[in-house]
């Protein structure tokens, strides 16, 4: 070993000790002829001083050391003078005299400061990002990234479950993403897809008599990018056989309930057991099915107050069979007219055609864009719905329940941030539960599954998939912490004839499924017992429990926004010779 201790890890006990510690050079000052230097390691920085009363020749050879330089340095600990101890750092009491310096190796100017955190642009970070690691914040979420999937692997083995690796080299799995796709040299004109998750491997798992199977499993989905999403990325894939949906729930509730507990004792769960909502009430109340339970503002429905208002925009809506909800943003009631038009701004893009509103000042005094039009008595009946005070701005959407429950639903979250409503410190998970098996998709005028084809609907809705399909309720559960879906599961279907009917109720073409999943239906009828499972995605889960804004900040080496790596370069044009090899032509 190039050294005795870890830098971070030296304290006032160690004084008098001799040490050899190797590490970066975090920062150089020169005091008074003194050289002093913070050198730095995984564990931490330490100050190091290079006296040349003591070592005359070692402050010599420490002339041209500049940040990022790898070092090694042999000397004692010594306590600080009196007063110049250091109380924010954990080596702040002492420092290390040097006798001996060796330059391990120079290092060019960083493109950015390592030392301090300062805004630096993503793709220049993403570029170096070997660099970007050092910083201390990006080193700190990866290392909690470890101990999270270590305690997930620990409780699980605790658990009786086995970790199993599955094919990264597959068939289309359908997640409802685009494949990768890899050419096969060997059978021309023949592509393997890259998984999208281990879906139908884990059921075959069951088959197989597994019983109880994890794996920290990479997923990969060619979709549009966003701060929550990557085209490679991890889920904690599990599957059990003989339970039912509230089994997996409850393992799962149990298991991040008790790792939040150990890694972040720091952090407040905002309810134990988690509470649950249908897929309905998450709508209704919050306008999404990954809602932020950390604060209220809910939606109000005002819908049966419409009709007959004598606002138009209001009574047209529910004539074309919409809805007119509101919520009350408490607090912002003395907006401007113009913070209010961004508001409506806001709104427009997610399709609303406009953001009625009624302010109540602090002095009690209101102003509304549509309360002229309405009689005294119904604009009473809405203020009292929406439980109206001074100060309160209340707004409301009219449109389509799509349109309404996302513009306003999205509206709620960004006015809270406004509001600084979202306690960092919290976590309010939460399960979503009977969301509807199949919905319908208007443009290709067929109903898709609302999670994946091997979601089982809920027995008492069987009946349902021929009479009325909307009605009937897949037993899917996906599990949510403020305003993420960090995870989804379900109970599968483990027989032939409920799936192959599945497959006709969402217009998979016989032929097409037998070729697609063929191997599935036939391995139904060897013996496959009850199954389900749930698979929470590792990086949204890091993300927020290290309170970063993407999961870009919890991934080593992330694609940028536009699926690119753009330190190596990937993708990249290939030669010639290789694509003739795969029997590949690039046509534009
Ligand atoms: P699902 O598609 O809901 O379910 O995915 C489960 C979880 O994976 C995470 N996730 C992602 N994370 C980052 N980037 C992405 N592009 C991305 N896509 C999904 C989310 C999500 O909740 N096979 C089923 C699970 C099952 O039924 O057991 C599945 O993959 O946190
Ligand atoms: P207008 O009649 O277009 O002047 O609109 C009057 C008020 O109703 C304005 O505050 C608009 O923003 C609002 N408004 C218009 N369309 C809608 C809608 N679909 N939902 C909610 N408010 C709307």
């Amino acid at each position: 070993m190039h050294k005795s201790h870890n830098c971070g890890e030296i304290r006032s006990a160690h004084e008098g000790q001799p040490v050899t510690l190797a590490g970066w050079v975090n920062r150089r000052r020169d005091h008074g002829g003194v050289t002093f230097v913070d050198l730095r390691d995984r564990s931490g920085v330490v100050q190091v001083v290079f006296n040349p009363d003591n070592s005359p020749q070692a402050h010599q050879e420490a002339v041209p050391l500049r940040n990022e330089w790898v070092i090694q340095v042999r000397g004692v600990v010594n306590l600080r003078p009196k007063g110049m101890e250091n109380l924010n750092l954990p080596t702040g009491e002492i420092e290390v005299e040097v006798s001996d310096l060796k330059i391990l190796n120079p290092a060019n100017t960083p493109p950015f400061p390592i030392n301090k955190e300062e805004e630096v642009d993503e793709q220049i970070r993403l570029r170096y990002r070997y660099m970007d690691l050092r910083h201390e914040r990006m080193a700190r979420n990866i290392a909690l990234r470890h101990r999270i999937v270590k305690f997930i692997r620990d409780y699980l083995d605790r658990q009786g479950f086995l970790e199993i690796e599955t094919p990264i080299l597959f068939k289309t799995t359908p997640e409802g993403a685009r494949d990768y796709l890899v050419p096969s040299r060997v059978h021309p004109g023949e592509f393997y897809a890259l998984p999208q998750s281990p879906q139908q491997l884990k059921q075959l798992l069951m088959v197989a008599g597994m019983e109880r199977y994890f794996q920290i499993a990479r997923c990969f989905r060619d979709e549009d990018q966003r701060g929550d999403r990557q085209p490679e990325f991890t889920q904690l894939d599990l599957e059990m056989s003989f339970v039912e949906r509230e089994d997996i729930m409850s393992l799962t509730e149990d298991m991040f309930t008790k790792l939040v507990a150990d890694l972040l004792p720091d952090k407040r769960l905002l309810a134990s057991p988690w509470p649950r909502l249908t897929y309905r009430e998450s709508m209704e109340r919050f306008g999404k099915d990954n809602p932020d339970l950390r604060f209220g503002m809910e939606l109000q429905d005002i819908s049966d107050l419409a009709p007959g208002s004598g606002f138009k925009v209001f009574e047209e809506v529910i004539e074309r069979g919409g809805h007119v909800r509101g919520i009350n943003a408490s607090g912002l009631g003395d907006y401007s007219r113009k913070q209010i038009d961004e508001l409506v701004e806001f709104v427009s893009q997610f399709d609303a055609k406009g953001l009625a509103y009624l302010a109540i000042t602090s002095e009690g005094e209101q102003r509304s864009s549509f309360a002229k039009f309405l009689p005294a008595e119904r604009a009473e009946e809405i203020l009292s719905r929406m439980a109206a005070k001074p100060g309160d701005l209340l707004l409301f959407v009219a449109d389509q329940p799509e349109v309404v429950f996302e513009s306003l639903g999205r509206l709620r979250v960004m006015l809270a941030d406004r509001m600084a409503l979202r306690d960092p410190e919290v976590l309010a998970f939460c399960w979503i539960i009977d969301f509807p098996f199949v919905v319908w998709n208007e443009a290709e005028k067929r109903w898709d599954p609302s999670h994946h084809l091997f979601t089982s609907p809920m027995p008492e809705d069987v009946p349902f998939l021929d009479s009325d399909p909307a009605k009937a309720r897949g037993q899917q559960y996906d599990m949510v912490v403020n305003d993420y879906e960090v995870g989804g599961g379900s109970i599968r279907i483990h027989n032939r004839e409920l799936q192959e009917k599945v497959f006709t109720l969402i217009g998979l073409d016989p032929e097409v499924a037998a070729e697609r999943f063929g191997h599935m239906l036939e391995a139904f009828e060897f013996g496959t017992p009850p199954h389900g499972g749930i698979a929470p995605g590792i990086d949204r889960l890091c993300m927020v429990l290290a309170g970063e804004p993407n999961i870009r900040e919890v991934i080593a080496f992330p694609k940028n926004q536009a699926a690119r790596d753009v330190m190596a370069d990937a993708p990249s044009m290939v030669e010639d010779n290789q694509l003739r090899e795969l029997h590949l032509r690039v046509v534009d």
